[in-house]
Order: C-alpha cells, then structure tokens, then sequence
C-alpha cells in the first residue's frame, strides 16, 4: 500500500475527527459516534459514494455496514466484485439526526473532504449512491446541465472530460431504495453490469 496515500487519508481522518465547526459535530459527541470517514483499497478503480452515515455506521465508524450495506454487498456480489476491492465513503462523514435527508449546510462541511478523498485514491469509476452525491459530484465534475431525477440517470454512464481519474461517473439508486422496495434491486443489479462492463473495459494495471 502507497505510504503517501495512507498518511494523506489519515489527515483527511484527522481533520474530521475534530470538526468542531461541522453542524454535526455536537449530535455526533452527545451520542458517542464516530465520524465514518470511508473504507477500502487506497487503490481502488471503483469508489462508492453514499449519502451519511446510518446509527450502526456512527455507532461503528465503518460505511454501510447496516441494512443497507448488506443490499450494497449483495450487489457488489452479483458482478463479483469484492468488497476489500473497492473504496466505499459518503459525502456527509457523520450521521445527521433520524437518519433525515443532509441539509446543504452539511453537504457544505464535508463535500471537501470527500473532493481530497478522490484526489488521493484516483478511482477510475465513481458510483454515486442516491440523489445527494450524484447532484454534488455532477456538480464538480461540469455535468450540472444534464442533472435529472435520478429515476432519469441511474445506470446511465457519464464520460468526464478530465484527463485525469476519474474517467466516468455512474449514478446509482441508494441500495436502502431496496429495503423497502424490492424490484429496485433487479434495477440495481441491472445498473452494477452496466458498471462492471465499463470496470471490464479499463486498462490492465501493472
Ligand atoms: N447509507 C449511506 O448513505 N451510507 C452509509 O454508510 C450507510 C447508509
């Protein structure tokens, strides 16, 4: 594993660790949460972003180890992708109140942690789980005027112009879509081979 990449992750895990300036510092300290920072291979091709941490993530520091996180596993399975194989974060680092939608001021706080996340792991592929990091990271990356409902663009492939990673960027549905709504997972499951035909086709690393 590259030195460099775990000491800068690790900053990334520091600042956070202290953000006392996040509007979910003082929920995350009454409760006795962790922060959940992300998960995975430094190297990662594919990086996962979800939307914030659920009580088990906050209560475990790990992404989606919940309800939710069992769907992700299911899926990443059904292209036989491994888990360790992959990097998995979310854009809102700590969990907001009920389990509620983040609010922009949050998306606000920790986006910029999640934009130095990418700069360190250089993923290929960028799968955005859920509206709220699909409309940040289409945000970011210059694609705010083909932004729809995600009913519109999940599985879609977006090319991104840079010449560095990462080269595309795959919306998704949020696999806790699933828990509730069965057939989304047939979608899910459908849009994770157009991902894996795309993971397929990247150059062979060294
Ligand atoms: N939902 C998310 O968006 N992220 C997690 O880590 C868990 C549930």
């Amino acid at each position: 594993m590259d030195d460099l990449k775990t000491k800068q992750l690790k900053e990334i895990r520091d600042e956070v660790l202290t953000l006392s300036t996040s509007p979910l510092y003082a929920f995350r300290k009454e409760h006795g949460y962790f922060p959940v920072i992300g998960q995975g291979n430094h190297d990662a091709s594919i990086m996962f972003v979800g939307e914030a941490p659920g009580k088990n993530e906050a209560m475990s520091g790990k992404p989606f180890c919940g309800a939710a996180g069992k769907i992700l596993d299911e899926l990443l399975a059904s292209i036989k992708v491994e888990r360790d194989s992959v990097y998995i974060t979310n854009i809102v680092k700590d969990r907001p109140p009920q389990n509620r939608d983040p609010l922009p001021e949050e998306i606000a706080a920790y986006a910029p942690f999640l934009t130095r996340q990418i700069a360190v792991i250089q993923p290929s592929i960028i799968a955005t789980l859920g509206r709220f990091s699909m409309t940040y990271l289409m945000e970011q990356y210059g694609l705010q005027d083909e932004l729809q409902p995600i009913s519109a663009l999940h599985g879609h492939v977006f090319e991104l112009s840079s010449s560095q990673n990462p080269h595309y960027l795959i919306p998704l549905y949020h696999p806790a879509a699933a828990i509730y709504n069965r057939s989304l997972i047939n979608i899910l499951k459908k849009d994770m081979i157009t991902l894996a035909h795309i993971y397929a086709s990247l150059p062979q690393e060294h």
